[in-house]
């Protein structure tokens, strides 16, 4: 049997956020804080746990030296990263023709920028989600406002049956997030659809075309799982405090890059002492600086 190639990643945070004015208006959504870090490392922190660790991150023309500032090369946290320019807020099944070149024949798993999951389970989830290797999967989530979402519609033996992009009456309240694990066909079928009556080309469109070739795979995140959204003012202030309640409750970070990528083997013990060290100056680099000496007595 031929080897799997790795899944490759895509953090899409292209957009205006429109919604989020004024303070949108100068700063990428992306690189807005959630608590105490950038929004962007959430989803990346996802990309990380799935131990995909070969990375494209897309954004507006403006935005593309800010993220690079942010996380250059990625080897701070043991990725490869590279970033490329959706000119247009055209649709996010651009994002597959901007990184064509990019995934070649490989799986792989795209996640927008202002996607927050959180959960005990979710690691071991997403670890056997890849590779994809044999059409899509993507995931549903349980919510009381359907309509601003793509929803997916379950048959009685639990596989989805339809899906529509933001419905005026919801068939279900189960939403699609915005996490999505595609096989090698990805770039062929987003490259054949035509922009949607709002003028972009749709994600759904895309999993509706695996649906109908009987290759879509729906998982249904259970209530253990957070899913935050975070376009609205109140959206964002409410994953904020969110992050704020369990990171201080616990005394553990959601999301910290450098954390992951040492527990994930990505990055050395004495690399990690030297970004802590770098950034020991903030309430951030003081947690890197505390966990290392736990572990160093527990040995953990
Ligand atoms: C997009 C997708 C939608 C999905 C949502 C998840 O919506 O089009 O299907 O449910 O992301 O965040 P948008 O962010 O464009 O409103």
């Amino acid at each position: 049997m031929a080897k799997v190639k790795p899944t490759k990643g895509i953090v899409l945070a292209g957009g205006y956020a429109t919604r989020l004015y004024p303070v949108t208006k100068t700063v990428s959504k992306q690189l807005l804080p959630v608590y105490d870090k950038p929004m962007i490392y959430y989803p990346l922190s996802v990309l990380m746990l799935a131990r995909i660790r070969d990375i494209m991150v897309i954004s507006t023309r403006e935005d593309r030296p800010l993220f690079k500032r942010l996380l250059g090369d990625g080897d701070r946290f043991g990725l490869s990263l590279r970033y490329e320019v959706q000119p247009r807020p055209e649709g996010i099944a651009q994002a597959f023709i901007i990184a064509k070149d990019f995934i070649r024949d490989h799986p792989c798993c795209l996640i927008l920028g202002d996607n927050l999951l959180y959960g005990d389970s979710l690691s071991g989830i997403l670890q056997r989600s890849i590779p994809h290797d044999h059409g899509a999967k993507i995931f549903a989530y349980w919510v009381n406002d359907p309509e601003r979402y793509g929803v997916v519609l379950f048959g009685d033996d639990g596989k989805p049956k339809d899906i529509i992009e933001k419905p005026e009456t919801p068939i279900s309240n189960w939403a699609v997030t915005g996490l999505y694990f595609y096989d090698h066909q990805v770039y062929e079928i987003a490259s054949s659809l035509k922009p949607s009556d709002r003028g972009e080309y749709e994600i759904t469109d895309v999993n509706r075309t695996y649906l109908e070739k009987g290759l879509l795979e729906v998982e249904r995140f259970g209530r253990g799982i957070a899913w935050l959204d975070t376009g609205t003012p109140e959206s964002l202030a409410q994953a904020t405090i969110f992050i704020q309640t369990i990171e201080q409750r616990q005394g553990l970070k959601i999301a910290c890059l450098e954390e992951i990528a040492y527990r994930m083997g990505y990055i050395s013990r004495q690399k990690l002492e030297s970004l802590a060290s770098d950034l020991k100056q903030s309430s951030y680099g003081g947690y890197l600086i505390k966990i290392l000496g736990e572990w160093g007595k527990t040995g953990s």
